[in-house]
């Protein structure tokens, strides 16, 4: 038997009560429905923060995911039009099996993990999310990377007939990210494809997206269709968008600030009015795990 994270910690840490019956009577409903969504578990692992997560209501309901407008909220009220399923991501470039695959064998359910993660965006608010996925490192075993690969490349899905957003010219789509490859290799870095012990919502980024949670949120890119293999840096939009202001490592630093705004502080979303802001930690509390690749690098020219 699994263990997942609410069997050691008490549901009312992490659902309210409301969610938690919600959840129950859903549970209820999928047993009778035929297709229906089922649970995801994953195994707990140590690299998962003791922080209390967000609520579900909260993590769904202020996002961004500019495909469908650049309010929080957007995501929220025009994602149920994106068509998840059939979903396949084209894996190629320098590895030894390129192909289509299935997110069912990128992220096979025997395979998840729950990683309960700080989210900082480099807006300057925070939540913690409870994500389900895996490995970004396992997928890459699994195509086999070719000696000379330096980068991994990462696209979102293009369909502007669902991404209302993508019918005008907010950013250069489609939205494409990158990381070094030892980043991408990095045990922290996972594709999730649920959070709590549900399927990905599509506001968040469903089927499957990237998490680097040492890194500034932009670089967690939702809804992908491509991972590319390269011995080239890519371009990532905002970077190319804004280059002076989005650098293509954007690690969190809070001594590093945005042209125009503070990177020092952060405010944890859902906090509340009176809660005052936190500090923002170098690598965003990962440093123990992640400072040593940057080692030797100048992180204010390399932001
Ligand atoms: N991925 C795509 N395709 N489009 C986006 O607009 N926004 C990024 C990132 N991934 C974005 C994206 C930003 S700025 C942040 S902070 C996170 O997604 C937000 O993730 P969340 O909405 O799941 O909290």
């Amino acid at each position: 038997m699994k263990l997942t994270w609410s069997d050691v910690t008490p549901q009312s840490v992490f659902l309210d009560r409301r969610r938690f019956m919600a959840a129950g009577a859903a549970l209820g409903a999928s047993a009778l429905l035929p297709g229906a969504a089922a649970a995801l578990t994953g195994t707990p692992s140590p690299f998962s923060t003791a922080e209390t997560p967000n609520t579900f209501e909260q993590i769904t309901n202020y996002n961004n995911f500019y495909e469908f407008g650049t309010g929080k909220e957007d995501p929220a009220r025009y994602a149920a039009a994106l068509t998840t399923d059939p979903w396949s991501v084209e894996i190629g470039g320098m590895v030894d099996r390129p192909g289509s695959y299935g997110v069912e064998d990128l992220a096979p359910d025997n395979a998840l993990e729950e990683r309960i993660y700080r989210l900082r965006c480099v807006e300057a608010w925070s939540m913690v999310v409870p994500w389900i996925g895996v490995p970004l490192a396992s997928v890459l075993e699994k195509v086999g990377v070719q000696p000379g690969a330096k980068f991994v490349a990462f696209e979102t899905v293009m369909r502007p007939s669902e991404m209302p957003g993508q019918t005008r010219a907010i950013l250069d789509w489609p939205y494409r990210e990158g990381l070094r490859l030892d980043e991408a290799m990095h045990p922290l870095t996972i594709l999730a494809t649920g959070l709590y012990s549900e399927p990905m919502p599509k506001q968040n980024g469903a089927p499957i997206r990237l998490v680097v949670p040492w890194k500034y949120g932009f670089k967690s890119i939702k809804s992908i269709v491509r991972i590319t293999l390269t011995d080239r840096q890519p371009l990532a939009t905002w970077q190319q968008m804004q280059p002076s202001e989005y650098g293509f490592y954007a690690n969190v630093n809070p001594t590093v600030d945005h042209p125009r705004w503070s990177q020092a502080t952060e405010r944890r979303v859902g906090a509340g009015l009176f809660a005052g802001r936190e500090e923002t930690l170098m690598f965003n509390g990962y440093a123990d795990q992640v400072a040593q690749l940057y080692a030797g690098m100048d992180l204010k020219a390399n932001y």
